[in-house]
């Protein structure tokens, strides 16, 4: 695999609103960050914030049309092809979207995957490189990362017995099978390690409430921290 160099680690940079927070889930399909962004959303509503969530691909309506591109392809599309569709889609939502609301001061956006998924599935599982994809995120404003991101890990046993109980229609990556899955927790736990600050690995095979409990207490310490450190700033 192709060096990642500490320089595409460090043009990754969070968004610098006072004030405001960028957040992000990442995890396998059953791994729960929809019930636990909306327990999240509550949790900050209730602290006063304005919290808005969006979703990759899509977002935007030029994202929601890549999205359907590609989720509803039933051909095979190159790596490099899906990256930079994401990417595309990724661009689009930090112009129209995340960049403009994140200035508005006392506000949160979570959005429902983002650079990791594309760092875990196309960098890792479809076998592109994470040091490409970090390329493909080099410039400005794909460089913006978000100050925490939530990794709700569970195995691929609970992915697909959570998959079976749902028992969805599969899109184009659900239906990659098993070994798909199993390389996707390997690109998981890789890219945690390649961003610790940012990253929070959590146990996701615990109950709602335990999970919503652990993230609730991490964002609340975020918010401690990043309110000192902007205290510090304008003394
Ligand atoms: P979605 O239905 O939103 O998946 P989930 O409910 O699991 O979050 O579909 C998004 C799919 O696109 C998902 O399989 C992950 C994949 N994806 C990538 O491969 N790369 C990316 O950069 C993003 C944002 C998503």
């Amino acid at each position: 695999m192709k060096e990642i160099t500490q320089e595409q680690l460090s043009t990754l940079r969070p968004p610098a609103f006072p004030g405001s927070y960028f957040l992000s889930f990442e995890g396998i399909e059953g791994a729960g960050k929809s019930t636990q962004i909306i327990k999240l959303k509550t949790h900050l509503e209730s602290l006063n914030f304005r919290v808005l969530v969006l979703r990759e691909p899509g977002g935007t309506p030029f994202g929601e049309r890549l999205r359907q591109a590609i989720l509803e392809t039933k051909n095979e599309i190159t790596p490099l092809a899906e990256a930079y569709l994401f990417a595309s889609s990724r661009a689009q939502l930090l112009n129209e979207v995340i960049l403009k609301e994140l200035a508005v001061p006392n506000t949160v956006v979570i959005c429902d995957r983002y650079i990791d998924s594309s760092l875990v599935y196309q960098g890792h599982s479809r076998g592109l490189g994470l040091s490409h994809v970090l390329n493909i995120h080099s410039v400005f404003p794909l460089n913006i990362v978000p100050h925490l991101t939530f990794y709700l890990r569970i195995n691929v046993e609970t992915s697909e017995k959570r998959q079976k109980m749902r028992n969805a229609p599969k899109d184009y990556f659900e239906s990659k099978g098993v070994e798909f899955y199993k390389k996707l927790v390997v690109g998981y736990d890789m890219v945690a390690e390649l961003f610790p600050q940012r990253i929070l690995k959590m146990n996701a095979e615990v109950t709602t409430d335990q999970m919503s409990m652990q993230i609730c207490d991490a964002i609340n310490q975020l918010i401690g921290l990043k309110k000192a450190v902007e205290k510090e700033e304008n003394l």
